[in-house]
């Protein structure tokens, strides 16, 4: 039996902040106390005097080593979540991919193959359907029952992951009958592709365009539709990664009607902008993702989603390519650029500089970061929150620690940081994943393998 005793910290929970000690045994959280009110020895006794302690943070959108346009995004499951771990991360949920023409079954082995005993915190996975049909329909009940409970659909990337109208309600249809989440990528993807070939064709093939084509009036049509065919199917509907303004509008519209709808967004459409994509010397490849970055006019709005719960969940879509040899593949072709930004290391941080800043509370950074997206994706409480019970997935946080995020001391795998210079207040201190000692004052003690496969239960919204 080994004990672990953090004094003197300030917990901060989604639900509340109190001064107390946390008594941690055999990997779980066992109480919490008033300090000077118990008598709990420890083996292992770390002083928060001055720090917060939270729950570590819980990342449900990343994608390690995910295929695109022709290369793979640069971090490993072993890179990536040691990465997670310096900044604060102890959970992520990454996306198995079907390959076309293969069925869910072997997509699925083959991220559990990456994954494994690889990871140096605790990791889901989320299914990403390529090819919706009768028989990869029939796998999903299957993949629920082992613990994959949420698939991501496509309605971008014709001729890659893209499904149509039809084969989107079929999923919804079967995810309403067998409790999964559809997870939905809302961008009008034929339409962005006739937008491409044109501008591509007028010569405008900078980086900048392709944050033009892919219109936010397409994110606003696809969520909409998403959110009708969720109602007809009588799903439930996640919206990943949102950035606009008016997509966010047909969120909230469909949950001012009540409709089990759901969104994230990111760390990037909060804090970058298309100002980050106009940068020049084809620097503005660094940040081409989709949905695309907007105008920073679109930041308010997003912000104030967080805080009226019209967005849930922000969520990081880590998804690194080097700007040397990857990112460059799309010189004189914005199209042909790997569409992915690193983000898993800085998203803890990023978030405690919006409470600095005024944007959220503490308690909703808590909540948006941990608490809800476990709740979302069926890992509370185990996950997202310190109680009596839960992992002992543990942050001693510095509230008043300023660091700089920099491509030359982060921890992901990649040749750039999309944050580059900016300082930011708050630091991870120690991190605990199911009480084992994972970083310490700048020291790396975890491992390759630590980490375990998350099965997860359904939606706790619903
Ligand atoms: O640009 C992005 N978001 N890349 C990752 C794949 C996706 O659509 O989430
Ligand atoms: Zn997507
Ligand atoms: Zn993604």
């Amino acid at each position: 039996m080994t004990r672990t005793l953090i004094t003197g910290g300030l917990v901060v929970t989604a639900a509340e902040e109190m001064p107390a000690d946390v008594l941690i045994e055999n990997g779980t959280v066992l109480a919490l106390g008033l300090p000077g009110r118990h008598q709990w020895a420890a083996e292992r006794v770390f002083d928060a005097s001055g720090k917060y302690v939270i729950p570590g943070g819980v990342d449900v959108h990343t994608h390690m080593e995910l295929p695109f346009g022709g290369t793979y995004a640069s971090d490993t499951f072993e890179t990536g979540t040691r990465a997670a771990a310096w900044g604060g991360t102890t959970t992520i949920v990454d996306f198995a991919v079907q390959s076309k023409d293969a069925s869910l079954r072997a997509g699925l082995d083959a991220w559990h193959a990456k994954a494994d005993g690889r990871c140096a915190i605790d990791y889901g996975l989320h299914m990403i359907m390529s090819d919706v049909n009768e028989s990869t329909l029939r796998e999903m009940p299957g993949l629920i029952g082992e613990g994959v409970t949420s698939f991501k659909l496509f309605m971008a990337y014709p001729g890659v992951f893209y499904s149509d109208d039809g084969q989107i309600l079929r999923a919804m249809q079967q995810a309403a009958e067998t409790g999964a989440l559809i997870m939905m990528h809302a961008e009008n993807g034929p339409a962005i592709d006739v937008l491409v070939e044109q501008a591509l064709a007028r010569g405008e093939t900078d980086p900048r365009h392709h944050g033009e084509v892919r219109k936010a009036l397409l994110e606003a049509e696809a969520t909409h539709r998403a959110v009708q065919l969720a109602r007809v199917a009588g799903a439930p509907l996640y919206v990943v990664h949102v950035s606009a303004r008016e997509a966010l509008a047909e969120l909230a519209a469909a949950r001012d009607l009540g409709l089990p709808v759901f969104g994230e967004t990111c760390p990037q459409y909060l804090f970058l902008s298309t100002d980050n994509l106009a940068e020049p010397d084809f620097e503005g490849a660094k940040y081409v993702c989709s949905t695309p970055l907007r105008p920073k006019d679109h930041q308010a709005a997003l912000w104030r989603g967080l805080r009226t719960d019209d967005l849930q969940v922000v969520s990081t879509d880590h998804c690194p390519f080097c700007f040397k040899g990857q990112k460059e593949l799309g010189r004189g072709d914005f199209s042909k650029i790997p569409n992915g930004l690193p983000g898993v290391e800085n998203r803890m941080d990023l978030l405690h500089q919006a409470v600095v800043d005024g944007h959220l509370t503490r308690r909703r950074w808590i909540d948006i970061a941990c608490a809800a997206p476990a709740r979302m994706f069926g890992l509370y409480p185990r996950k997202g929150t310190l109680a009596p019970g839960s992992d002992a997935d543990v942050v001693i946080y510095d509230p008043h620690a300023t660091h700089t995020l920099s491509a030359a001391t982060h921890h992901m795998n990649v040749d750039y940081s999309a944050y580059e210079g900016r300082t930011v207040t708050g630091r991870v201190e120690t991190v605990l994943s199911r009480g084992e000692v994972v970083l310490d004052r700048g020291h790396y003690l975890g491992r390759p393998g630590h980490g375990a496969f998350l099965p997860r239960s359904t939606c706790q919204y619903l």
